[in-house]
């Protein structure tokens, strides 16, 4: 119970210093909060710009070295792949998602080979970097099919798996495909590869930066409505969140992040599984652009974050992660 009665009760009192601030402060950040997303190209010795998101960039394979080196002296847990494909080698099915030498799988071969087990490696399972429609399935008359894209997405996860990929992140939002893409793990040899499923994501806005980071923006036809959820609700995100632990989730993500604290404020108090929010790029987007318009101080940044964690987020995907030792103090 909540009592107390001014003036015997002043709680301006304990904020009056900062020592006094921090010990009864409720929430706080570590390195170990952080997942790393990593833009990745083809080609040798590229760092390339993303107008839309200031200070983050492609990197090329033989560059992404120092980062996780970083990264693991940083102590962060675990990054996250995102490959940039040639325009070349997309098609409408999707197909090199499916090639062991893409990108993705390049990438997951080099960095376990190098570091073992002293970083996770997480990768999305969609289809979106790879299709000339930019949709993250099987596509229709305009229409995402369901069934027929799972069929592509398991064997997309085994592959991944099979490279040694650690975490599997189905970002598709086709019903169904945890249990099935679980099955088929555990079928061949891949029991303990992890499933964090992107369970509640919003058909939203907030993604436009990832799209031109990954080079599916002027390719999208039409929107992500179909299959990702409508912004206006919140049960529906806890049956999504519901049938995903029941077919064998392991983490649930729920993105964006800071419009939807109420969301993950839900799915930790009604299902008490870890729970990742992704600060996605439209909110990196905004935050680093007003940042550098000097609109806002930058501590902004940290606000947002904690934000997330108050909120019951056990871990954030952030473009912020490399740069944590200025962010958090
Ligand atoms: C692809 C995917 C998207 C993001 C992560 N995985 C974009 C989308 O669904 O269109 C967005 C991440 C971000 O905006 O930072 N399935």
């Amino acid at each position: 119970m909540i009592t107390g009665k001014y003036p015997s009760l002043r709680l301006r009192r304990s904020r009056k210093n900062d020592w006094s601030r921090r010990l009864i402060e409720e929430n706080n950040l570590t390195s170990s909060d952080f997942i790393l997303p990593i833009f990745l190209i083809d080609g040798k010795n590229k760092k390339q710009s993303i107008k839309s998101m200031p200070d983050v960039y492609r990197y090329t394979l033989d560059r992404i070295f120092p980062i996780i080196d970083k990264a693991i002296k940083d102590r962060i847990p675990m990054i996250a792949l995102f490959p940039h494909t040639e325009k070349k080698k997309k098609n409408a099915l999707g197909t090199e998602a499916l090639n062991e030498d893409n990108l993705v799988c390049k990438a997951i071969h080099l960095i376990k080979k190098k570091y073992k087990n002293q970083i996770g490696i997480m990768c999305d399972v969609a289809l979106d970097p790879y299709t000339s429609h930019g949709h993250d399935g099987l596509v229709n008359n305009g229409y995402v099919l369901n069934d027929e894209t799972i069929k592509v997405l398991i064997n997309q996860s085994l592959l991944q798996a099979q490279m040694g990929c650690d975490v599997l992140a189905p970002s598709d939002m086709m019903d169904g495909r945890i249990g099935e893409i679980r099955k088929s793990l555990d079928k061949n040899g891949y029991k303990m590869t992890q499933i964090l499923s992107y369970a509640v994501k919003y058909a939203s806005s907030f993604y436009g930066p990832f799209r031109d980071a990954v080079g599916s923006k002027n390719l999208l036809k039409g929107n992500k409505k179909n299959y990702q959820m409508d912004f206006k609700n919140s049960n529906e995100a806890l049956r999504e969140v519901a049938l995903d632990i029941k077919e064998g989730a392991d983490m649930i993500m729920v993105k964006p992040g800071l419009p939807y604290l109420d969301i993950i404020k839900l799915v930790k108090e009604n299902f008490k599984i870890p729970v990742i929010a992704y600060q996605v790029s439209g909110e990196y987007s905004i935050l680093s652009n007003s940042i550098k318009n000097g609109f806002v101080d930058e501590n902004i940044v940290l606000e947002s974050l904690i934000s997330l964690k108050r909120s019951g987020a056990n871990a954030i995907v952030s473009y912020y992660a490399d740069r944590l030792n200025k962010i958090l103090k």
